[in-house]
């Protein structure tokens, strides 16, 4: 049953959380959804331009880490259903300052499960659902898939900060029987990425003609799923999940990077009336990440089989969409691609090689 009660989003001016809100709120009309985002540099308000008029729709700058906000937050607007997607994403930018993933994924998803326990668990319908990722379940070797029974082996701050807020999630349903699920998911790609992850970062270079930088030998693998996809999956849960259960997300898309970034050069070449052969040259293997997982791979039977979900588009046919998104959003990208993005490129990648 899903609840009358005001939606929360958390991280809602993200990649995810973006396009989580834009699917959502013309599928209820006349529903409360609140955005809680603090608007750090992964944020961005033109990603919510076609809903953000939307009666019921509003947006509150809250930084999760900060107990007073939240509590405030909650005792205002007493959600029903949470959504949290509310988190520093970036693997690389967690090694190279890992306390600020521990302050929002870790202290930030503690300080929703207080103001969620006192002010909203006994609702009727209630819910917390947590969004989080498959890096928790660490690397896989050349054989074996994922399953929600795989024992958790975090291997970055980043990976390491959402195995925490996990463990918390779990302990408060089985504590204080709080109304939880948690979904575990792959690599997302799709409209409205930020531009450090590969596959945005690699399109937006080719765009541009810089140098494609792949790390180590471009071998790791990972498993890639459409945005769409994987909102659908988190409704899906939310609606036909088990409460308390967890389910891993994937759609069966393993990649290995230096073929995802040949098939990315091949596409750009091909809407952009681009010579191939000019932009595969501009691929650069560049140092390794340090403890870079080698594999991902999600088995997702369980959410196909208890919740009725599938994906929908094949790597080929969302790769397809995304670089025609980003080739129909310059302005968007160029938005990101300025001030602080840039400040921090130039920092933390400019000498890399
Ligand atoms: P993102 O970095 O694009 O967006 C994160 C959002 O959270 C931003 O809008 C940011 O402003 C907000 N935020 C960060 N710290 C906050 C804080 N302290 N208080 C309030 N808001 C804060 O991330 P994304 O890729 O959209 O990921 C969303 C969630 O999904 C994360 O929890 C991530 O761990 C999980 N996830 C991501 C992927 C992926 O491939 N991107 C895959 C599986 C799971
Ligand atoms: O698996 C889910 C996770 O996927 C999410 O939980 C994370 O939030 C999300 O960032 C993503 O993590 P990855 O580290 O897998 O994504 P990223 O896009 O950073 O890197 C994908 C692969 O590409 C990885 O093997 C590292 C490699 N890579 C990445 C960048 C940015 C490169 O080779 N070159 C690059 O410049």
């Amino acid at each position: 049953m899903l609840t009358d009660d005001p939606i929360l989003v958390t991280g809602g001016a993200g990649f995810i959380g973006a396009n989580f809100l834009n699917l959502s709120v013309p599928r209820f009309p006349g529903r409360k959804f609140i955005n809680a985002d603090k608007l750090t540099y992964a944020a961005n308000l033109a990603s919510l331009r076609g809903i953000e008029k939307a009666p019921g729709y509003s947006l509150e700058r809250v930084d999760i880490a900060v107990p007073e906000q939240v509590e405030a937050l909650f005792a205002r607007t007493k959600p029903g259903l949470v959504v949290h997607f509310a988190a520093e994403s970036h693997v690389d930018r967690s090694i190279v300052a890992p306390g600020e993933f521990v302050s929002s994924n870790v202290v930030g998803t503690f300080n929703l499960l207080e103001a969620f326990r006192k002010h909203c668990a006994t609702k009727p319908g209630a819910l917390f659902h947590h969004v989080s990722t498959d890096e928790v379940y660490g690397s896989l070797g050349d054989t074996g898939l994922f399953t929600e029974e795989t024992p958790y082996d975090p291997s970055s701050p980043y990976s390491a900060s959402k195995a925490a807020s996990d463990h918390l999630v779990r302990a408060y349903s089985r504590t204080y029987k709080l109304p939880v699920k948690i979904t575990n998911c792959s690599n997302n790609y799709g409209p409205l990425q930020f531009p450090e992850k590969l596959i945005p970062l690699m399109i937006s270079n080719a765009l541009e003609r810089k140098p494609l930088p792949v790390y180590g030998k471009g071998l790791n693998i990972r498993d890639w799923l459409y945005v769409e996809d994987h909102c659908e999956a988190i409704w899906a849960v939310i609606e036909r999940g088990e409460l308390g259960g967890t389910y891993n997300i994937g759609g069966n898309n393993e990649q290995k990077n230096v073929d995802v970034v040949h098939r990315i050069c091949e596409i750009v070449a091909e809407l952009t009336n681009a010579p191939k052969q000019e932009l595969l040259g501009l691929i650069t293997y560049v140092t390794d990440r340090p403890g870079h997982d080698m594999r991902y791979a999600i088995d997702p039977t369980k959410v196909i089989r208890e919740c009725g979900w599938k994906p929908k588009q094949t790597f080929e046919s969302g790769l397809r969409r995304t670089v025609q998104w980003y080739l129909d959003n310059s302005a968007w990208v160029q938005g990101v691609r300025s001030g602080e993005y840039l400040k921090w490129i130039e920092q933390n990648y400019g000498s890399r090689g």
